[in-house]
């Protein structure tokens, strides 16, 4: 981890914020008139983007907002029928850094006896395995993003596919398509979080019909308001029905995991008020329905986002004027303290929910940054070893935040920390040499492994 390269857009918000609406503008228009080539935009726009903008602030709507203002009359009516959605849109996530030492913070001790649920799945090897990918990157096309498809593009080397994750004293069973609907009988999986939650949606939609077509799969997004609002780019999340078990997969983007309310909704334009004492709407309105809830966030932490999606902080329903609160770190982990403590209170009405927060993905940008030339080349698997003995968390705000928490750590960040081979990296845009993505991950890879963790944990 490039602990060092912590950019910041502090300085320049007004020529991004700038740069952002026209370079959405056009992508709104190419999209509108070639879908097709809208995803092979540059990475540079993806990242430059604050792409999840239309989600925010939808264009001749007031789509998310409507959601995400739930207690009001603002709630949206979730009786229409969504058509099939784009799922390949645009995504923009920039990152940030992990502290390279992490506290003496001790892992969550409780007085539950130890059994392989307390074990840590997140301590172990990769191994090679002729069984992996759990599904083929050439199909899938049904759930899976061309932009994260990575064996549709011009990629030769694909050795990153042939691993798996071995927990070194934890039960590990294969992952198994069938018995895992069976487990999720009339069951729903919920993942709310940015664009790297998406990836894991994605995964387990891919993972759970072995990537093969499925028109059985029902498109349920419906029933939980999320349906394309006029004119945006796509609609706020997906859900998925397998009709043989009833199970749902579903996936809420909500980069922030805070509620996001326009200042002015007849105004597309207006600030957005990012209430960090408050979940999303959305999860609070449909938390009952979920059996199994993932959350993450952590990548949209950082000025640039902030300002390019006009989010304003507010506390206590009034805009933040605490100084120090105000910097991204403490805002960041405020936030993450108030979801983690909303939630496990809601545990205790919510007594089958099984709750989840996954730990950061790491980012592997080398000689630069996303903006600056940074890349993650490496084809060589494990140039650092292939083995996690740390016992405590990389993600020192997640770990802190659960701890004495009912809500289990799905701590990916050490493993994922060894495979800085397998993200897009250049692979992500054409005539771009310069701009890799070393942030999300192709899929198949590694957010598949996240799921088998998250399986085996359920
Ligand atoms: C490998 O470890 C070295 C030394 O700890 C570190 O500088 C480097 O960033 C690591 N590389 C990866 C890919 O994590
Ligand atoms: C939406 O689709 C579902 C499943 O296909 C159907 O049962 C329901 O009646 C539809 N609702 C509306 C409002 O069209
Ligand atoms: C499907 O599962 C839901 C719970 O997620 C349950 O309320 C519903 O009754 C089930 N439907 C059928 C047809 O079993
Ligand atoms: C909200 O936005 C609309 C459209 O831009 C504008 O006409 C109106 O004055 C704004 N309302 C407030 C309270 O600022
Ligand atoms: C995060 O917030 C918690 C709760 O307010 C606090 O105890 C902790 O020290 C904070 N951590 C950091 C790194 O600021
Ligand atoms: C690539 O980025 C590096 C570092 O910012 C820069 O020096 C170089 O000129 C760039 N090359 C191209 C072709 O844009």
């Amino acid at each position: 981890m490039k602990s060092g390269i912590n950019y910041s857009f502090r300085g320049k918000p007004i020529s991004l914020a700038l740069v952002a609406c026209f370079l959405f503008t056009i992508l709104l228009w190419t999209w509108e008139s070639n879908p097709i080539a809208a995803t092979f935009r540059s990475a540079q726009e993806w990242y430059l983007m604050p792409s999840e903008f239309p989600a925010e602030v939808p264009i001749g709507s007031t789509g998310t907002q409507k959601l995400e203002g739930s207690e009001g009359k603002s709630s949206t009516t979730i009786t229409k029928n969504g058509t099939n959605p784009k799922v390949n849109t645009v995504d923009s996530e920039t990152v940030e850094s992990i502290p390279a030492k992490s506290p003496e913070i001790q892992y969550n001790q409780d007085n539950r006896s130890p059994s392989s649920e307390d074990c840590n799945y997140g301590k172990g090897r990769w191994v090679p395995d002729s069984r992996r990918p759990l599904y083929s990157g050439f199909g899938c096309k049904q759930w899976l993003s061309s932009m994260w498809s990575c064996r549709m593009t011009q990629r030769p080397d694909f050795s990153f596919e042939n691993y798996r994750w071995q927990p070194v004293n934890c039960d590990m069973p294969e992952f198994d398509s069938s018995s895992f609907l069976r487990k999720m009988q009339d069951k729903t999986i919920a993942f709310i979080g940015d664009s790297l939650g998406r990836q894991q949606f994605q995964s387990l939609m891919c993972m759970t019909t072995g990537g093969e077509e499925n028109l059985e799969v029902q498109n349920v997004g419906w029933e939980y308001g999320l349906v394309k609002p006029r004119g945006a780019i796509r609609p706020d999340g997906w859900a998925y029905r397998f009709p043989q078990t009833n199970t749902t997969i579903l996936y809420y983007w909500s980069a922030s995991l805070c509620d996001l309310v326009p200042l002015n909704v007849s105004d597309k334009l207006s600030d957005v008020a990012m209430h960090l004492d408050r979940p999303p709407a959305f999860m609070r309105r449909f938390l009952d329905r979920f059996d199994v809830l993932v959350l993450n966030t952590g990548h949209h932490w950082n000025r640039g986002k902030l300002t390019a999606n006009r989010w304003v902080m507010h506390v206590d329903g009034k805009p933040n004027e605490d100084e120090i609160l105000a910097e991204i770190p403490n805002a960041k982990n405020f936030t993450i303290y108030n979801v983690v403590r909303w939630l496990d209170l809601q545990l205790d009405s919510h007594p089958r929910l099984k709750a989840f927060f996954r730990t950061i993905s790491p980012r592997h940008f080398y000689n630069g940054d996303w903006n600056t030339g940074g890349s993650c080349d490496n084809t060589i698997p494990f140039t650092n070893g292939t083995e996690v003995t740390r016992d405590r968390s990389m993600d020192q705000t997640i770990e802190g935040a659960l701890k004495g928490t009912k809500i289990k750590i799905l701590d990916i960040t050490a493993l994922s920390q060894l495979r800085d081979e397998a993200h897009m990296s250049r692979y992500t845009a054409r005539g771009m040499q310069n701009s890799s993505d070393c942030l999300h991950w192709c899929l198949p890879g590694i957010p598949d492994t996240w799921n088998e963790l998250l399986v085996a944990q359920i």
